[in-house]
């Protein structure tokens, strides 16, 4: 008899986008003409770069000749992807990483869920709420907490809550915890940390010994200088920080997969005997043990976002999403909607109109409007009340979802 991981009963049957997924193709079902507008998962909709095209092209046909062939590659990433990696990313602000220090995958969301098998079960884990699903059921998967309350909160997790007195941008806590995810630019809520915050966050997890998961999956979304983009740009965090960058929305690679993530091996956790032990190598270890390489191809594609071509093609894509998200936020807020986020990020975060529920509302706009966006409450329970928007569209989809928002809530 295979007994099952009874962790995963905890869990809500489905994940968050497949449930929304699943509404949506019942709606359709039952209204075939609908022109449904989809503003609710967050999945890049431009084509990809014409030179990361040309790259990923050579790169195939050199996989087609026997004298230019390759089998499995190195499990971190090959040398082109990692170097680009430290120069464009890091040096080029300052920050000096090693190149056994980046790791390169095949996704954030894998990273982000999978980081967490290198602490203890017992470790005190903290997440924002409203947050990135992942990081939590992650957390559940493995057995960190029981199973989930009233309130729809995991005992086990310490939960901060994001909420519009602290810009959804919650402090550290009092308590000491081991591990806590932050996510700026964030996802869902479109918000950034500044860098006294991330400062403080930097401090707080020093002086209590803690880990800082910092998922910068939106980083290129920042124009404004002053805010950091790397956790990195803040002393001290290469003693205290983990980064995770991903290509998904930097170069429109959610459909081909490329992601990576940073370990110095300045940062450390200890053993059952109090020793300190690098996480580098944990990670390392885990790494190559359980994942065999991004493929050559999708690797010359991801290198190919840094070359000069690659990177303003790439900047033009996202200054795009940029102007669909400023549209979205004139838009809406003319049409009576308080807005967060959506300045340095593709999200906006929009109070749900007349204390509508999340998913009310998400019901109402699917109806009335044909438009589908995600409920705030399926990020936690903090984003109760709360709606997002995705500004990944076309341009004329964007106007059209405006003009439905505003006819439908005149
Ligand atoms: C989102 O919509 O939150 C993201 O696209 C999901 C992801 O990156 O996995």
């Amino acid at each position: 008899m295979a007994r099952i991981n009874e962790h995963y009963a905890k869990l809500p049957a489905s994940y968050l986008f497949p449930e929304i997924g699943r509404r949506v193709r019942a709606y359709q079902a039952e209204h075939p003409d609908a022109k449904v507008i989809r503003l609710g998962i967050g999945d890049v909709t431009e084509p990809l770069a014409p030179a990361i095209v040309a790259a990923m092209h050579a790169a195939v046909d050199e996989m087609g000749k026997r004298e230019t062939f390759r089998g499995y590659g190195p499990e971190q990433g090959y040398d082109f992807l990692v170097d680009a990696i430290r120069k464009a990313d890091y040096a080029s602000r300052g920050v000096e990483i090693a190149a056994d220090e980046i790791f390169v995958s095949d996704g954030s969301k894998c990273d982000s869920s999978n980081i967490q098998e290198i602490f203890a079960l017992a470790a005190r884990v903290a997440v924002t709420d409203p947050v990135y699903p992942v990081y939590v059921d992650s957390n559940v998967m493995a057995g960190r907490t029981g199973p989930s309350g009233a309130d729809g909160r995991y005992p086990g997790l310490v939960y901060l809550v994001g909420n519009e007195a602290n810009g959804f941008q919650p402090e550290p806590p009092a308590e000491a915890v081991d591990v806590v995810y932050l996510c700026s630019p964030n996802n869902p809520t479109g918000t950034v940390a500044t860098r006294a915050q991330l400062e403080r966050w930097v401090a707080w997890a020093r002086k209590h010994d803690a880990v800082i998961l910092f998922d910068a999956a939106y980083e290129s979304y920042i124009s404004d200088p002053a805010l950091p983009r790397s956790i990195y740009e803040i002393e001290g965090a290469k003693e205290c920080a983990i980064e995770l960058r991903s290509f998904s929305k930097r170069a429109g690679f959610t459909g081909v997969r490329c992601a990576f993530i940073v370990v110095p091996k300045t940062v450390t956790g200890t053993d059952p005997a109090g020793k300190r032990v690098s996480l580098n190598a944990l990670w390392a270890r885990r790494h190559t043990t359980k994942f065999n390489g991004a493929s050559y191809v999708v690797q010359r594609g991801a290198a190919a976002a840094y070359s000069p071509e690659g990177l303003a093609q790439t900047q033009q894509q996202i200054a795009f999403y940029m102007e669909n998200a400023r549209l979205l936020r004139e838009g809406l807020t003319a049409a009576g909607f308080t807005i967060f986020g959506g300045t340095h990020a593709p999200y906006l975060w929009l109070r749900t109109a007349n204390g509508a529920s999340s998913w009310e509302f998400f019901d109402r706009l699917l109806n009335e409007s044909q438009i589908v966006g995600t409920p705030g409450a399926g990020f936690g329970p903090a984003g109760e009340g709360y709606f997002r928007l995705s500004a990944f569209n076309s341009r004329a989809n964007i106007e059209e979802a405006i003009g439905r928002i505003r006819r439908a809530f005149r």
